[in-house]
């Protein structure tokens, strides 16, 4: 059975990051990913560790030790936090978070509370990569995410349909060869403030053609379409029982 081990260097991050509340997000500096608009922006660079990444066979055993660390934050289920600080990654499209990953390594997407322990000098390079994202695809999702107020879900279903069937499908589930994220059962408030930064332009990493999408939607729409969206379900073999732990962690 694997030892459970929080790193103190981790515990103390995160004793810090809940105390402080969303401050992190204020946090954020600019680094060297460039952004909408400036020259030499790509919304999928490629290259480096992520090509490297995405041809390596997984390993889900050195997959489930990588995935101590984050478990710190990310919790032994991959379930993230219901208030949205940190957010589910369990049942993730493998593709999605190798690029993901990639990205925050290579500062195209900003994450400095993450940042640190997701270093190569932490984890490893992209074998580790290859190997917690084969990991945490596998992990089955929370059953009862963060949802919203659940007051204008008519609203939020027909701009669902209208504006983000076209890439996140209409139950959400993404699509991992496009790289296009499941978004079904992700907590409200960790999809608000995503969303947010992505239309913003604030996550550099961002896809121009989301952008564009959603350039008119005003706080009611941002709210109605997402709290829908929390509320999509991931099919019934991705969802665990309600309560299920992590036996790899116990
Ligand atoms: C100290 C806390 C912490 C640790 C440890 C941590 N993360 Fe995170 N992670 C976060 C936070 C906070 C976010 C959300 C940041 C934001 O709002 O943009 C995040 C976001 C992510 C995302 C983006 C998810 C998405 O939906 O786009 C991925 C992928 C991820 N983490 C993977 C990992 C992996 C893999 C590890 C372990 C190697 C790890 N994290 C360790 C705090 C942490
Ligand atoms: C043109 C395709 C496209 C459309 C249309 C689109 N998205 Fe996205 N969306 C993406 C891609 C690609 C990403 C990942 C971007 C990246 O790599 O950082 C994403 C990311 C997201 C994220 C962040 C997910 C995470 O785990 O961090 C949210 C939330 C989201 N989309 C919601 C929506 C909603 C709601 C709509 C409709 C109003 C929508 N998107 C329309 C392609 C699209």
């Amino acid at each position: 059975m694997f030892k459970f081990k929080y790193s103190l260097a981790v515990a103390a991050a995160v004793s810090a990051l809940l105390a402080g509340g969303a401050a992190h997000a204020a946090d954020v500096k600019p680094t060297k990913g460039k952004s909408l608009g400036e020259e030499g922006y790509v919304w999928h660079a490629g290259g480096g560790e992520e090509d490297a990444a995405l041809t390596l066979k997984p390993d889900l055993n050195n997959g489930r030790e990588v995935y101590e660390v984050c478990s710190a934050c990310h919790q032994p289920e991959g379930w993230g936090l219901t208030d949205g600080t940190f957010p589910q990654l369990a049942g993730q499209h493998a593709k999605v978070t190798i690029k993901q990953l990639a990205d925050i390594r290579a500062l195209n997407r900003d994450n400095p509370t993450m940042y640190p322990f997701a270093l190569p000098s932490q984890i490893g390079g992209p074998q580790a990569i290859a190997d917690v994202a084969a990991y945490m695809a596998k992990l089955p999702m929370n059953p009862e995410p963060g949802v919203g107020d659940g007051k204008d879900l008519a609203h939020g279903k027909k701009l669902y349909e209208e504006n983000c069937t076209r890439c996140h499908g209409v139950d959400g589930a993404g699509d991992n060869d496009k790289f296009y994220p499941r978004i079904q059962g992700q907590h409200y408030n960790y999809l608000v403030r995503q969303y947010q930064w992505i239309k913003e332009g604030k996550r550099r990493n961002a896809n121009p053609d989301m952008m564009k999408q959603i350039q008119a939607f005003t706080d009611r729409d941002t709210k109605a379409v997402l709290d829908y969206t929390s509320r999509l379900k991931p099919p019934a073999n991705l969802t665990a029982p309600k309560g299920w732990k992590n036996p790899d962690f116990q």
